[in-house]
């Protein structure tokens, strides 16, 4: 077969996702072609950014690189155009940094490592579920558990309600092989609707009673002047749990992955737990949750030689940008002791940095931490099953066998 070329490179097949991101295709592009006009039949036509300068500038850039058209490749359907908007990751500022400015002090790594003992407390309850049994689905029984109890307890979820609070979540971000760019089926519609039914009961709870959470902090919040209502408190809830919960449950399952794959670093890690923040940043650099996110040019700019029109859609490819190797040392290597590994930019860079990165870190340190310690010796036990998605790089489903203990 002759050698692949930029313009056979295709982004928008899922199949070419189905064993880990495309690699060989994001490193041809890096090299030959770094801002490349990708244009297939398959699907919507942009500018695929792969080298990690490109991604970092046009994430700091938003004057010129907007978000408010929305962050997926895919447009969505008109009347979902106006719900999207109203999320922060699809604002510009200065309308984003007033939404930002809100959430913002829930989120401070003050205000979060002072979660740690819950975290370990939830943490440690997961794994002891598990534990005599000896085998399970490591995506479902333990990756998939601890994001969501955290969001509930964020937002004071009430203890009678949580069980609702995790089916919906289930169910909004369990995206099965999304074929049409995960516009979601019947079913997400269905518990996008109820989860906005319930947040809007959850806004009345915090209105009668307030506490001490994110729940409280946004009903008696204000955006330049005016309270916040129903449904700016809806979309923030849905908003989280979509960000929060699949994004971490997929670092903590191909993290699991490769840490088996690797069982002397494995056992490093087990041995010095003080190697598990490192080893946190490079999991997150060789295997990022999201593949992509997407911003639209405001104006005619040239970028490396390209000439990028107003209007034109231009997509961040995460997974190639942590594999450039004008920053990370053999990009292909996986290392919890590379120097930089911190350089990664899967939780973005700039106006959307994730505002979840510092409560992720804490819940993949202590799950890292309480399952190498409990079950040291966990192998595969079946092939894991990946999601056919160019969104996310999500794993379904994990069979692992450990020896049991009580
Ligand atoms: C390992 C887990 C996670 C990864 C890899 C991740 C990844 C990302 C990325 C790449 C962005 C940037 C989007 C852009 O530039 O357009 C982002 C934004 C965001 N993330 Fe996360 N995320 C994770 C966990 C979380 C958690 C736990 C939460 C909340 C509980 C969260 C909430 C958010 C929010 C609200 C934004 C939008 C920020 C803004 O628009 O200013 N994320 N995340």
């Amino acid at each position: 077969m002759p050698p692949m070329k930029p313009s056979d490179v295709d982004l928008l097949d899922f199949d070419s996702y189905v064993t880990g991101p495309p690699h060989e295709m994001f490193s041809l592009l890096r090299r030959e072609d770094p801002v490349h006009w990708h244009e297939k039949p398959s699907g919507p036509a942009f500018w695929a950014i792969t080298k990690h300068a490109d991604v970092a500038h046009v994430s700091r850039t938003p004057k010129v690189f907007s978000s408010a058209q929305t962050t997926n490749i895919w447009d969505p359907p008109p009347e979902q155009l106006a719900i999207l908007q109203g999320v922060m990751i699809n604002m510009d500022p200065p309308k984003h940094i007033s939404y930002r400015n809100m959430v913002n002090k829930g989120f401070t790594p003050r205000r979060i490592a002072m979660l740690e003992p819950f975290v370990r407390r939830v943490a440690r309850g997961i794994v002891d579920d598990v534990a005599a049994r000896g085998e399970c689905n490591f995506v479902e029984d333990i990756a998939a558990l601890l994001p969501t109890t955290m969001i509930c307890e964020l937002f004071g979820i009430p203890d009678e309600d949580r069980r609702h609070a995790y089916e919906l979540a289930n169910r909004l971000t369990s995206s099965d092989d999304p074929d049409a760019g995960g516009s979601g089926d019947d079913d997400a519609q269905q518990a996008f609707a109820e989860t906005f039914a319930y947040a809007i009961k959850l806004a009345e709870l915090k209105r009668k009673a307030p506490a001490e959470d994110l729940a409280t902090v946004l009903v008696q919040g204000e955006i330049d002047g005016e309270p916040v209502d129903d449904l700016v408190f809806g979309t923030f809830v849905l908003m989280m749990i979509v960000a929060g919960n699949e994004t971490t449950r997929t670092v903590t399952s191909n993290g699991m992955l490769r840490l088996i794959q690797h069982p002397e670093q494995r056992a490093a890690m087990a041995a010095d737990p003080a190697l598990i923040p490192n080893a946190i940043e490079e999991i997150l650099r060789y295997d990022p949750a999201v593949h992509h996110f997407r911003r639209t040019a405001t104006e005619d700019v040239e970028l490396r030689g390209a000439q990028i029109k107003a209007g034109d859609k231009v997509v961040l490819w995460y997974p190639s940008a942590n594999r450039d190797d004008e920053v990370f040392t053999d990009p292909d290597v996986f290392d919890i002791r590379r120097p930089n590994a911190r350089d990664q930019l899967s939780f973005g860079i700039g106006q959307h940095f994730c505002l979840g990165a510092s409560l992720a870190r804490l819940q993949l340190s202590v799950i890292f931490e309480e399952v190498l310690r409990r079950l040291p010796d966990m192998s595969l036990a079946g092939e894991p099953k990946r999601l056919r998605s160019n969104f996310i790089n999500g794993v379904k489903e994990m069979p692992v066998r450990f020896s049991p203990t009580t």
